[in-house]
């Protein structure tokens, strides 16, 4: 084991707890500060989850010190001046999905992480788990022959009283940000950037899109059709079908619940791929991922690049152009 590797957490809200949960299961990594908007919220995060350090204000957590690496888990909106602020007092960041509102903000971010030489990474926590690495194994062995389509969803109603930071244009709420960059995370990595981008929605009472669908298309003739809903409970799987067979991720297919069926072939068999579990959300692969990042000096992850964090981004933004999805950060 290498130096202990000290955190802080911008922000005090749903994915800040879940995650401060999982840093406990990173053997070299230590939460030792959180920084909120309020000092009420900061010291209800730490009855929760103690630190050494609790800062009512985000500048505060950025200028400590004993901090060497903050993970941003604000509304979307917000990442693009979160990121910087760390960035600038020379930490390293990890920034929750979205990276950024568009790749204008994006390159910005990059840029100035560079310019610095500081550690920077999306935390696309899907990429890091056990069945994603699985099924890109099992992709680059070739047990599907050529992919020819990639069918993803993801749904769920918010609830009955809608959930502000998802419906809300000024935190850059919507479900494709949201939940729809998951199936396009997908539908990139097994047949990278599409060639055309087809996309409409429907809009929420506050004008983001509460449904989305999108449909790419590859020179080789491959197809992605991905969909995302805040209006219905969806099956949440992905299938990856080839000529020689199909993988299905089933349901909640970008976190740790999925599980991995395999059908070689026809549609007749079917061989269930295991993967091993932890205890855990899931957030402790990307979290420990980003340690050994660090123990090792590197200002970039070799696994999620800032290169395919920006591709992810273009394709974000062309998306929203083709479906009419704007936020006022695009002015
Ligand atoms: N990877 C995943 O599985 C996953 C899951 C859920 C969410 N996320 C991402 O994590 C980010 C946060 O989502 P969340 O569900 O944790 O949101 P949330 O529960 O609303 O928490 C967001 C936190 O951001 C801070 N904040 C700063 N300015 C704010 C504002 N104007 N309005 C509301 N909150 C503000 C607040 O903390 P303080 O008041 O303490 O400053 C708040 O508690 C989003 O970008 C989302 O996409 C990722």
């Amino acid at each position: 084991m290498g130096k202990v590797i000290r955190w802080g957490i911008l922000g005090s809200g749903h994915i800040a707890k879940k995650f401060a949960a999982d840093l406990m299961l990173v053997k070299d990594a230590r939460l030792v500060a959180v920084g909120s908007r309020s000092m009420v919220k900061a010291t209800a995060f730490a009855d929760a989850f103690p630190v050494d350090h609790q800062h009512d204000s985000y500048e505060a957590l950025a200028a400590d010190p004993e901090v060497d690496v903050i993970y941003i888990a604000t509304p979307h909106s917000l990442h693009y001046e979160n990121v910087l602020l760390c960035l600038q007092h020379g930490k390293a960041v990890l920034c929750e999905k979205p990276f950024a509102l568009n790749s204008r903000q994006t390159r910005a971010m990059i840029e100035l992480a560079r310019e610095k030489k500081v550690f920077l990474m999306e935390a696309l926590w899907s990429a890091f788990l056990p069945q994603y690495i699985k099924v890109q194994e099992l992709l680059r062995a070739g047990k599907l022959g050529t992919v020819k389509s990639v069918l993803a969803s993801f749904g769920f109603r918010p609830g009955t009283s809608p959930n502000a930071r998802l419906y809300d244009p000024a935190l850059g709420g919507g479900s494709l940000l949201d939940i729809g960059i998951y199936n396009v995370f997908m539908a990139m990595s097994v047949l990278g950037r599409p060639d055309v981008i087809e996309a409409s929605m429907t809009p929420a009472a506050t004008g983001v899109d509460e449904q989305c669908a999108v449909l790419f298309k590859y020179k080789d003739g491959a197809m992605a059709q991905l969909f995302s809903t805040f209006a219905t409970d969806l099956a949440t799987e992905a299938d990856i079908c080839g000529t020689a067979g199909r993988l299905k991720l089933t349901t909640r297919f970008f976190d740790t619940a999925a599980r991995i069926e395999f059908y070689p072939g026809r549609l007749d068999t079917l061989e269930v791929i295991e993967v091993p579990k932890e205890e855990g959300f899931g957030y402790q692969y990307e979290a420990r991922h980003v340690n050994e990042c660090l123990q090792k000096g590197l200002t970039e992850s070799p696994v999620r690049s800032l290169d395919d964090t920006l591709a992810l981004m273009e394709v974000l933004d062309a998306i929203r152009q083709a479906a009419g999805i704007k936020y006022a950060a695009d002015e």
